[in-house]
């Protein structure tokens, strides 16, 4: 175990901050390194606010040495842009906590992290940028990491924060899960509609459809999910507040490319992968992906 290991974080923003200010609050403020230069990093909750010392790094050539730690909140569609930053962050020695969406986190990280070990996570609270560039966290930080020795640098790391870490034996699967829910709020980019629209019996009837698509793929992939999970992810979503949005939708939006390869081509591919028919799939990922990469 390292005594006082040296943390950076990429991509400060709604998932980024949050995880720099948990750290921050208990001493062990990460070196911040992003796009766009802030004087300090701010997360609104409910008790309060922490602000986070910056300056916000913007240029790779300010980092002289490796880290131990780096954790990566950058959108997918934004690692390739950040090969910079990993390429100075990282050696062997480096372990990398993915902080995003999708179950491909291994092999998208691979060839920019210079043989560093790569941890996936699954992020499970929502939290939102606003216009002035704070953060608001709208739920308790909780990720689910693998049960495996390299996590007990991010275990250590995250002990006493705000943010919760439960490990996995079975990661596989609780990342799948997360997809698919992740995958079915897709739907929401295609009516420009929030979660209030899962209360439509047509809509909800389309969504188990499309779960059940998935649920299928996934299972193929090897996770253990039961036949009950696409009643109670659609369960979920009738529940939620009907303005809760999705970063999927906020991207669309603001005209932002989307992360719609991994949370929705993923189970396009992989069922081609695995010789499983996605009827569905194959209609709504190429209206995702034209959505949101054109041209038009
Ligand atoms: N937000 C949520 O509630 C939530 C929940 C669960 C999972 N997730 C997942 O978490 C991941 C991060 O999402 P997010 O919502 O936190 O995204 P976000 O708010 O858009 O933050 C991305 C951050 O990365 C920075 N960035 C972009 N390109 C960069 C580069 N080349 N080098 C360094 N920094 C760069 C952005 O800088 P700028 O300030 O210049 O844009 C921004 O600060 C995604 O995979 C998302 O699906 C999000």
């Amino acid at each position: 175990m390292l005594e006082n290991p040296r943390i950076a974080l990429v991509g400060p923003g709604a998932i980024g901050t949050t995880i720099a200010a948990a750290l921050h609050e208990v001493g062990r403020t990460p070196t911040v390194c992003g796009r766009t230069a802030h004087p300090q990093l701010i997360l609104r909750h409910d008790e309060g606010r922490i602000v986070v010392p910056g300056p916000v790094l913007t240029d790779p050539a300010d980092i002289k040495q490796p880290f131990d730690l780096v954790f990566v909140a950058v959108k997918t569609t934004q690692l390739d842009d950040s090969a910079a930053w990993l390429a100075a962050l990282c050696d062997e020695n480096t372990v990398v906590c993915a902080l995003q969406n999708g179950v491909e986190q291994k092999t998208q990280f691979a060839p920019y992290v210079s043989g560093a070990t790569v941890l996936p996570s699954v992020v499970w609270f929502p939290a939102q940028r606003e216009p002035d560039a704070s953060v608001w966290l709208r739920g308790k930080p909780r990720l689910t990491l693998p049960d495996t020795p390299e996590t007990s640098r991010v275990l250590a790391a995250l002990q006493g924060t705000r943010c919760e870490v439960d490990l996995s034996a079975d990661f596989l699967s609780v990342a799948w899960r997360k997809l698919l829910q992740n995958a079915v709020a897709g739907l929401m980019v295609l009516t420009g509609r929030r979660a209030g629209m899962f209360r439509r019996a047509d809509i909800s009837e389309l969504a188990l459809v499309y779960l059940r698509e998935c649920l299928a793929v996934a299972r193929a992939e090897g996770a253990t999910l039961s036949d009950d999970v696409p009643q109670e992810i659609v369960n979920h979503f009738q529940r939620y507040p009907i303005d809760l949005g999705t970063s999927i939708l906020a991207d669309r939006q603001a005209g932002r490319p989307m992360e719609w390869d991994i949370r929705n081509g993923v189970v396009q591919r992989y069922g081609r992968k695995q010789g499983i028919a996605t009827p569905l799939s194959d209609l709504i990922v190429p209206l995702l992906a034209a959505g949101s990469d054109g041209p038009g």
